[in-house]
Parts: C-alpha cells; structure tokens; sequence
C-alpha cells in the first residue's frame, strides 16, 4: 500500500465511522468541525490520486459536478400510490366520525376471511417518495417517484444525504435491494435554510415539503450538500440474495439492521382493531405539532406479507394499505381585504380577511398578518392569492403569496412604454390613526409592534384600561370588580373612566337587572320580594335592612365617591400611560407636584429627573399629547376627580432641570452632557440659544462635529420654538419653588421600618401616611433606622430593633408623631 492509499482508506474508515455515530446511533464523537476537517483532507488527497476515489467514498457526501439534465430511469417496481380515507373530527359518535376507517377495516376482514386484521402503523411523512438500489451492499442508484413507472436519476444528490449509508452496514450484503421511503427536511432545517434564505435576499420556501423537494431537485448536487435532508424508509421493493421477510414490521426491522434509517419501533406499533387505529390516529394528530418533521396522515398495512400477497392491488395501489389522511393544514385562498384589530392592550395587528376556505378541519375567514413588517416582508395586498396556514389550535396565518396570480391593472390603463403591467393595489402599509378611537399611532424604535396612543381613552381598550384604573394600587375603587367592570362597559353604562363617577344608583340597578336577564339568573330583587310574599322567609322579615338587595350598588357608590381624591401619584399610575409604573408614578408626583405640571411637561423635561430615560419620557409626553386622551382627562377632572395631595415642585429641581443637563436630554446627536454644560458656559440659557443665528452657532468653541449637528438641529423649523417652549417651562417651574429650599415636613429625613399588624392601618395606609409627612420606609432594620413602628405579632425586626436600641413606637405613638 502506497501512503495516499494508506490515509485515504484511514480517513474514509474515520468518517464513515463518525456519520454512523451521529446518525445512527445518535452519539457523536467529534464536533462537526473535525468531520469537515477530514473530509476536505480526502477530497483533496483523492483530487491528487482520482484513481483512489472509491465508489462509496464519504466524499460523494459534498455533491457532484453540476449535471444538465437528470436521467430518466425506470422502476423496474412500479412506485405506487395509497388510496386515502379521511375522518370528520367534528362528528360526535364514533361510527359516524370514522366510518371511512371502519369500512376500510371490515373489506379486509372480509377479503382474508379473518375476525381481527393487524396492521403495521406509521407516521405518514410529508415528503417525496424516492427509491434507492443497493447492489452487493453499494448504493448505485437513487431515483425520484416521477410518475411511478419511471423518475429522475437523482444518485448524486441522494448521495449527499448524511443518514442514508453509501455502504450497507453488513459483510453478507444482498445482491440486490431496492429500498422505498421519503426524503424530508426536518422543520428545525427548514427554519434555518429559510432564514438562510432570507438573509441573502433570496425567497423563502413555502413549507418543508417544497423546500425538500427544491433541494433534491438540484442538478447542482453540491447545493444539495448544504441543504440539511433527512430520509425515512418504509419499505422493501426488491430483494434478491436473502429471505424476504414475513412481515411488514420486519421488513423495516431489516432495512433498520442494515443501517438504514427506518421509521422507529415506538412510532410503528402493530395494532387490531378500529379502535386502536382511530386511537392511533388522534394521538398523531395531538403530537403533530411537536414532531420535528411534518405528516400529514398516518398509514395502515396489513402487516403480514402472506395476507398482503392475498389482498394483491388494484390499478395503481395496494389495496392492503390506505393512507388515513390529517385535515390539510396549508389551502389557496383570496385576500378580500386587510383590517387592523385594536388588542386590549392597544397593539395593533393587520388582519387578512379571506374568502372562506376549508384549512386545519375548519372554515377560515381571517388569518393574522402579525404586523407591519411581516405584511411588507410577504407584501401581502388585497385582491392577492395566499397560502393559509393553521396547524393544531394556533390562529391561521398567511405563509405567502402566489406572486404570479396577483391581480394587475386593466391593460387599457397601461401604456406602450411600461415594462411589465402594475399591480392592482399598492403595497400596505399600517394606517396613522387608531381604527377604532383615532388617535396617532405610535412605533417605538425597536418594536415591531405599534400601538394605539389613546389606550386610556380607546374603546378597544376601555375594559382592560378600566380595569387598571379602579385597581388597589391605583384608583383602589372598592366594590368595583372585574364582573362589575366588564357588565358596565358590556351594556354601555361606562365608555370612559370619568363615567364612572357619574353613575347613579338607578344606573347600577338597571346594569344587574339586565345583566341577570342575560345571564339568565333568577333576579335577586324579584326573588327577594316574591318569597316575602310568601310568607317564607322570616329572615328577610327580621333583618330587612341588612339584606336590601340594593345594599351593593349602594356600597359601589360610595366606594366610587370615595375615590375622588387620589394622591397624585396613584392618579398618574391608574392612567395606564405605557412604561409608567408605581414608582415612575411617584417620581412624577414627587418632583413636579401637580397633574397640570406632569400633562404640559416636555419629554425632556421629564428626562431631567432621576430614573426617567428618554423611552419613558417620550411616552408620557406623547400620551398626555394625543387629544383623545386631554379629553378624557379633562372630563375626569369634570366629573370632579381631584388629586389630594398637589404641591409645589420639589426644590431638587433647581439642580435637575439645569439648562446643561436639558441639553443634553434634547437628543441633538453628539451633545453629550459634559458638551452641553462647555455650550452653556458659551451661551448661558436656552432662550439666548434659541435665538442665535447659524454664524454665532458655527463660532462657538467646540468640537466641529458638535456644532455642526447643533447647526443643523437649530435649523430644523420645530426646534427654536421647542426650545423656547421648554426654556418658559422651567422657568415657570422654578419660579414655583419654595423661597427657601429646605423641608418643611414633619417627618422629613427620617426612616422608618414596619413591623407586625397595627390595630388599625394597614401596612400601606400606614406606609402613605409616613411618605406623605416626608418619611422613608424602609424594609429592614439597621443602624440608619429612626423608627421601628411595632404591631402585635411582630418579630424578628423587633428584636433586632431592640438590639440596636432603635426608637419603637406602637400605632398611637406614630399618630402623635405624624401631629
Ligand atoms: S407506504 C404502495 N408508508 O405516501 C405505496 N408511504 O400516497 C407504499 N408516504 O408515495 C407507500 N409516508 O411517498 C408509505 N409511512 C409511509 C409513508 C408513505 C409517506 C408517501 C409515499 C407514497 C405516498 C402514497
């Protein structure tokens, strides 16, 4: 042996032995990078030496030299098809929702003349059928189904496929098999080839199927190389040099033990009987969304190869098999129109409206578009033919468009100098106002959601808007559940929040009336009358009172009325302004004072103070912007909802809104704070910067990059007058200021920590009251602590209160406390 003879036998028994272990005995021993590794090693060495290229050489796996036509070849088998039968899984008795499979059944048990049939069962794959030849354990020819008597000669491209073996794995091969089964693309494949796909601008594959059947169709076999195919075999057509096996399970079993990839024991059971079968079958059908690769059906045959022979065919298939077909996932429909839903939350979603077609064992007329993106990145239009996927229980959705089919304005309109005809309808794009409310829509950078500005005064969103406002953090209506909540908004007694301030207990009477009615459930009040009546009920006799059936709409009232005046900081909270949660709440309360202040406030302003970003500041001031959302406001206050707690801006704003720092929060590009404060030096206000003219901007002493986008900015028609408006803003604010900045609150600078049940606060009553001396709570006892304000049943922070010799106070303590 020559030493190239010698390597290249060692490297091909190296990788032959690596691709068993990863494909079939799924236990890989190096990464893949040492695979690839070797066989660049062997493709080169048998470049050198092509007389050391053998015919099951592992380096066929990277594709041939492209053909220009693949081969005809005939099936010396004829590749047959299945008869299919289907089940209604909407019909509700068993005979009726399998009578397909039951009749199915009783012809075989009939044919064979038997009581019970056993039937080899399995997946049926969504794939393409192909035939491989082993001829003395070599695999010489791959070929497609074609029309079934002949197909193309696809060996080349088979040969890329890493789980079918060049070689069977045995020393006493047949002289000829001829094995049948299904080439497929595994959906994790599919994914990656199409986002592959994507990536380089080329289009994507509709489903695996038709991406499985594009990549073996290349006659570039190296293409096919770096698609990832899968195969499954199924079944023997020919076999000369061994016994044929007695059964169609261990027919497979056979293939399995030659190192070809069968379909697995636990996915083939043998089972007798309809029952079993149809089990079978909905079981397929559950797990088919979670199996890697797509079946659209199971399949039954017979399994012994003696009552096979009996039962023989008819014309072009098996009548001792059937396929037993899935609900089609997948169908062609039209686009009829493109709508855009409001969710509750706000976010809107287009909507396909279809014609109706038949798809996943229901009828479907809407599919989602997701989003913006995804309609521009399918270009989905009206008029346009599309594939409709819905698969298990998920919402339908468009896959893709049949571009060809797109309808195209009448030629009379078309001029000679045109190219091509022009679509019917233009690309879609999302609209600016909110379909149901109209108010602006807003896209934050970075989303591919947007959504509704007007949540708070949105009727798509009024339940859930409702809901959070009347929450206990927020408005803490009491009495106002979510089924009070939901019959309000149901039967139109409140469209919006100030409505609610509005209702009489007339109103609340009616709502249950009619809700009861409804809802079909006996009404209370009626009830309560007609037992009265009776005589029946001495309970309602002795306590009337107490059990009036009016006494909840009363108690709603007067939880309502009781909500009139929330802190500030709960109001700010309970408007649902997207990203302001508690504590951006309290922030807002706590700086600027008054709701009047937080509504006119510029975003960059609201970026001055602590823990505000830019993301959060532009929400508030585009929520309080949109004209919807003022106007409910404005009736809220109408409605005589009034913040209890309103006070001056806090003194910390004289440093916080600093012309420097409102700069910087102005997003001019390359003015950074410490730029902005070297700028302020120059030009000491925003009102004497809002002024300057492009020349005395172009003269100021800073880097060129900065002046320049400070250039442009002032150049921009907005930005004078924004400026200017922020300038009187804060100089409003500070004019606000306390005389003397220094805390007047009784409890000012003091910590204190709660501990146990008070006899009469709660915790977060006890809490406000603390804050709202100017207190802090804290959760833990230390040192720093002022205070430790102790209820029964207090613990370990007592103790360690005790320890530290840290002041406690009992619930009447801390009321003398707060005066
Ligand atoms: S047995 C005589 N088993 O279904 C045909 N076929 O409609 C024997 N198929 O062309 C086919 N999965 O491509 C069989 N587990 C399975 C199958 C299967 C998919 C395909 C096959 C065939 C078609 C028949």
């Amino acid at each position: 042996m020559t030493e190239p003879e010698r390597r290249a036998a060692e490297l091909a028994t190296l990788l032959n032995r690596y691709n068993r272990e990863y494909y079939q005995l799924d236990a890989p021993s190096v990464p893949d990078a040492e695979y690839d590794r070797l066989l660049r090693e062997l493709e080169a060495l048998e470049t050198a030496h092509p007389e050391l290229k053998a015919p099951d050489s592992p380096s066929l796996r990277v594709g041939a030299a492209p053909l220009a036509a693949f081969d005809s070849v005939r099936h010396d088998t004829p590749m047959l098809s299945l008869s299919n039968l289907f089940s209604d899984m909407e019909a509700s008795s068993f005979a009726t929702r399998h009578a397909e499979l039951i009749a199915f059944d009783e012809r075989i048990r009939r044919e064979l003349g038997i009581h019970t049939a056993s039937y080899a069962v399995m997946p049926k794959f969504d794939g393409l059928a192909v035939s491989l030849i082993y001829r003395d354990g070599l695999l010489v020819q791959g070929a497609t189904r074609g029309d079934g008597s002949s197909g193309e000669n696809v060996s080349e491209n088979i040969r890329t496929i890493r789980s079918i073996p060049l070689r069977l794995n045995t020393p006493t091969p047949p002289a000829l098999l001829e094995v049948r089964g299904e080439v497929l693309m595994f959906k994790q494949d599919f994914e990656r080839l199409n986002s592959e796909q994507l990536a380089r601008g080329d289009k994507a594959f509709v489903n695996p199927r038709n991406a499985a059947a594009g990549s073996l169709r290349q006659l570039d076999a190296r293409i096919t190389a770096r698609r990832h195919l899968s195969f499954f075999a199924y079944a023997i057509a020919q076999l000369d040099g061994a016994a044929w096996p007695d059964s169609h399970q261990h027919e497979i079993d056979y293939l399995q033990s030659l190192g070809i990839p069968a379909v697995p024991p636990e996915r083939r059971p043998v089972l007798s009987g309809v029952e079993a079968l149809a089990g079978y079958y909905e079981a397929m059908i559950a797990q088919r969304a979670s199996l890697p690769y797509d079946i659209d059906g199971v399949v039954y045959k017979v399994d012994s190869r003696a009552q096979q022979d009996t039962l023989g065919f008819v014309s072009r298939a098996p009548r001792f098999a059937v396929a037993h077909k899935f609900p089609a996932e997948e169908a062609l429909t039209t686009v009829e129109a493109i709508d855009v839903q409001v969710g509750r939350t706000g976010a809107l979603t287009p909507v396909a409206r279809l014609a109706p077609v038949f798809v996943g064992g229901v009828t479907v007329t809407n599919a989602t578009l997701h989003n913006e993106d995804e309609v521009r990145r399918k270009d989905v239009r009206v008029g346009d033919t599309v594939y409709v996927r819905r698969a298990g229980d998920v919402i339908p959705e468009v896959v893709s468009v049949v571009l060809a089919q797109r309808p195209q304005q009448a030629s009379a309109d078309a001029d000679l100098f045109s190219p091509a005809s022009t679509p019917r309808y233009p690309p879609w794009s999302l609209p600016a106002a909110c379909p149901v409310c109209g108010s602006h829509v807003v896209r934050e950078a970075g989303e591919s959601i947007a959504r509704c500005a007007g949540g708070f005064a949105c009727q798509a969103q009024r339940m859930q808007a409702i809901r959070h406002f009347a929450g206990r953090r927020m408005m803490d209506i009491e009495g106002l559940g979510e089924k009070h909540i939901d019959n309000l908004v149901d039967l139109g007694y409140v469209h919006r929040v100030a409505d609610l301030y509005r209702l009489t207990l007339a109103d609340l009477l009616e709502m249950k009336r009619r809700a009861d009615a409804r809802d079909n459930t006996p009404d209370e009040a009626e009830s309560a009358l007609a037992q009265l009546a009776i005589g029946q009920s001495a309970d309602l006799l002795a306590a009337p009172l107490d059990k009036t059936p009016t006494r909840w709409a009363e108690n709603l009232l007067s939880g309502i009325a009781a909500s009139r005046q929330p802190p500030l900081a709960r109001l700010l909270f309970a408007l649902g302004i997207r990203h302001v949660g508690e504590s951006t709440a309290k922030t807002l309360a706590d700086y600027l004072g008054t709701l009047e202040t937080v509504r006119h406030a510029p975003a960059a302003l609201l970026a001055a103070l602590p823990d505000i970003g830019a993301v959060v500041a532009a929400s508030i001031a585009d929520f309080f912007a949109e004209a919807n959302n003022e106007h409910a406001i404005d009736d809220l206050l109408a409605a005589g909802v009034t913040p209890a707690d309103e006070h001056a801006p806090s003194p910390e704003l004289a440093e916080l809104l600093s012309p420097a720092r409102l700069l910087a929060r102005l997003a001019i590009p390359r003015l950074t704070e410490i730029r902005a404060s070297q700028l302020v030096q120059q030009v000491n206000s925003l009102e004497a910067l809002a002024a300057l003219d492009r020349r005395s901007v172009i003269a100021l002493a800073l880097p060129a990059e900065v002046v320049n986008a400070l250039a442009d900015y002032l150049d921009q028609p907005r930005a004078r007058a924004q400026l200017q408006a922020l300038a009187a803003q804060v100089a409003g604010l500070l004019q606000q200021l306390p005389a003397q900045a220094q805390d007047t609150k009784a409890l000012a600078g003091q910590s204190f920590v709660l501990t146990g049940t008070l006899p009469t606060l709660s915790r977060d009553e006890a809490r406000a009251l603390i804050e709202a001396a100017g207190g802090k709570v804290s959760g833990s006892v230390s040192k720093k602590t002022h205070y430790v304000v102790a209820g029964e049943a207090a613990g370990s922070k007592l103790e360690k209160a005790v320890a530290l010799g840290v002041t406690i106070l009992d619930e009447a303590a801390l009321r003398v406390l707060l005066g």
